[in-house]
């Protein structure tokens, strides 16, 4: 799309969807990468890293350390809710054949991810902030007109205000334990050493006790409210 690229690898990952790499783009920065096919990743360009990686010639080097962290739990019939690049660990998922229906967002028809990449074992329902594609509105939108309850795990991830305000429903309706959420924190090591991605308030570690995290356990944390830059300030969410 305009913002986003894939990237593929000559080589392939055994991973779990939902498990990320550390990518370090020489010269620039390691940064954290869902995986969203064994031998690829899909990149929003939003700064100095991932900019980079714009400007990078094919065959180009780039490091990669991983997988690392958890991975979604899988369920019989799954909901998965994916907004803007967070499509990029749900596809995987859908590629696994357990998820059921997915709802899509992005900001607008030509920024949406990966439609002609999921089978018709998936329904697949869009939202576009501009309707130019499916449902005028947010991915949120559309969860009124499916029944939660059918399904027995859901699986989330996109900008967080939009997970946040999935969570608030899920949890109106009892749900918040079969539903999961990747998480996005700045992260250093990657490996649980640093404590740069730690959450409040009992510092579980997004890179090593995650990125994948319950709704249950998210609804008592700083998920929503805030989260921390490089030198461990608090900017809100
Ligand atoms: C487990 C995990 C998986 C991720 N998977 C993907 C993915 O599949 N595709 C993708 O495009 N991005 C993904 N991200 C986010 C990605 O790591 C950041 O966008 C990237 O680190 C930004 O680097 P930069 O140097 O380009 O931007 P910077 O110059 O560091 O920052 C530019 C802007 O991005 C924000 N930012 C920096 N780091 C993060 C972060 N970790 N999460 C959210 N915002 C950040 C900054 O606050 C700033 O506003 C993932 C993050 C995590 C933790
Ligand atoms: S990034 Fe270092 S502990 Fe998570």
């Amino acid at each position: 799309t305009p913002s986003v690229k894939t990237f593929f690898f000559d080589r392939e990952f055994p991973f779990e969807p939902g498990q990320f790499v550390m990518v370090w783009v020489p010269g620039v920065d390691e940064i954290p990468m869902a995986l969203s096919s064994a031998n690829s990743i899909t990149v929003q360009k939003v700064g100095d890293a991932t900019g980079a990686m714009f400007d990078l010639e094919p065959d180009a080097p780039l490091g990669i350390r991983g997988p690392f962290g958890n991975g979604f739990t899988r369920g019989e019939k799954m909901l998965a809710i994916a907004g803007g690049v967070g499509a990029a660990p749900i596809l995987p998922l859908a590629r696994s054949d357990c998820v059921m229906t997915m709802l899509l967002g992005a900001r607008t028809e030509k920024e949406l991810l990966f439609v002609d990449q999921l089978d018709e074992s998936t329904d697949v329902i869009i939202a576009t902030d501009d309707g130019t594609l499916g449902q005028h509105g947010f991915v949120t939108d559309l969860m009124k007109d499916i029944s939660l309850a059918a399904y027995d795990r859901i699986a989330v991830c996109g900008p967080e205000p939009m997970m946040s305000a999935v969570l608030s429903k899920i949890d109106s309706v009892g749900l918040a334990s079969k539903t999961e959420f990747s998480l996005h924190r700045y992260m250093k090591c990657g490996v649980g050493i640093c404590g740069s991605c730690c959450i409040d308030p009992d510092g579980l570690r997004v890179c090593r006790d995650g990125p994948i995290f319950s709704g249950e356990l998210l609804r008592k944390s700083e998920f929503g409210h805030y989260s921390r830059d490089a030198s461990g300030r608090k900017k809100n969410i």
